[in-house]
């Protein structure tokens, strides 16, 4: 059944995961559509819009794997009015959704080759989509090795404690951890993710992808250290988040020059933002 692009659809709250214990609050929501058609078909990379009803609509990233159709997965940081509302609520209350809208990570076009995911906090959250993706069993054997970079604040910070070990286990990957300042039983690295790509990733120059996500800062602070050391701007990958508010490409809210982050978004190739005004 084709979905209606604008009309939001009843969704339930099925589980609802507290992921950090430090006043970044995030939480993981696990949600069901509850109309005729509950399977919601989408790709790594593209978001949704949520409504919390009485209160507003906001965009956030797909979280699951698209082979696990069977629930939605959103993890949300509450910065406002929408996510504090959203925040407020528990398993067995009702939210509006639509979409999936945007383009998606290039995980199709990447067959064959090494992916090494960096993140920092809340951007791991568009990644474990396409990690899922690469990891499934159906799909592993499509792609190279697979590293990962996760940077957060502090160990309390640390997202997805019940991935880790599923992804540390799964075959040819390799994941290092790192927090901002050292701390009492931290076992890994230390400092900001683009300090340590040099010495925690092995970098492969050709035929590897870099998919970078995080806050503004460290998508720019990362990116510089990939081309310092030879990584072209086509092997890396990133998303833009900006203000939304049809997430169809109709309403001009988000657009850099003449393209919308919305609809040619939000997942942009470094090249590709390198052809767009200096806005982003
Ligand atoms: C494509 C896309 C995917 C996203 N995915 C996620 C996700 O997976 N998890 C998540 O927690 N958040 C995600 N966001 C950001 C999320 O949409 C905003 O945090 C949310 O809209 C804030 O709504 P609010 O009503 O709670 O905050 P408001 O009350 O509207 O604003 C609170 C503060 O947040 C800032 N803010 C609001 N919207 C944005 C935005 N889009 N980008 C940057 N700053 C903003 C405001 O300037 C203000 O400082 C995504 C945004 C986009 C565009
Ligand atoms: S949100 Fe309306 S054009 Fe992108």
């Amino acid at each position: 059944m084709k979905r209606d692009d604008y009309l939001p659809e009843e969704a339930e709250i099925i589980e609802v995961i507290q992921e950090t214990g430090s006043n970044l609050n995030i939480k993981t929501f696990h949600l069901k559509l509850i109309g005729d058609d509950p399977v919601f078909d989408f790709k790594p990379g593209q978001f949704l819009m949520l409504t919390v009803h009485g209160v507003g609509e906001a965009p956030f990233g797909l979280a699951s794997s698209p082979s696990n159709r069977d629930r939605i997965v959103i993890s949300v940081k509450e910065t406002g009015k929408v996510t504090a509302a959203l925040h407020e609520l528990t398993v067995g209350d009702k939210v509006g959704l639509r979409g999936p809208y945007g383009n998606s990570f290039p995980v199709e076009e990447h067959k064959s080759q090494e992916i090494i995911f960096i993140s920092g906090g809340i951007g791991l959250a568009p990644l474990r989509s396409a990690i899922d993706y690469v990891l499934d069993p159906d799909n592993r054997g499509d792609y190279g090795r697979v590293q990962m970079l996760q940077a957060f604040r502090s160990p309390e910070d640390m997202l997805y404690d019940y991935d880790q070990p599923r992804w540390e286990d799964a075959e040819n990957i390799d994941i290092k951890y790192t927090i901002d300042k050292p701390c009492e039983d931290w076992e890994h690295c230390v400092g900001f993710p683009h300090k340590l790509i040099e010495d925690e990733i092995d970098c492969i120059i050709e035929g590897a992808k870099y998919y970078v996500c995080g806050p503004p800062i460290m998508i720019k602070s990362v990116i510089n250290e990939l081309l310092e050391i030879g990584i072209k701007p086509k092997d890396i990958i990133t998303t833009l988040e900006m203000r939304m508010s049809c997430g169809l490409g109709k309403c001009g809210k988000c657009n850099i020059g003449h393209r919308y982050v919305c609809k040619d978004g939000p997942v942009f190739s470094y090249q590709e933002l390198l052809d767009m005004p200096e806005e982003f």
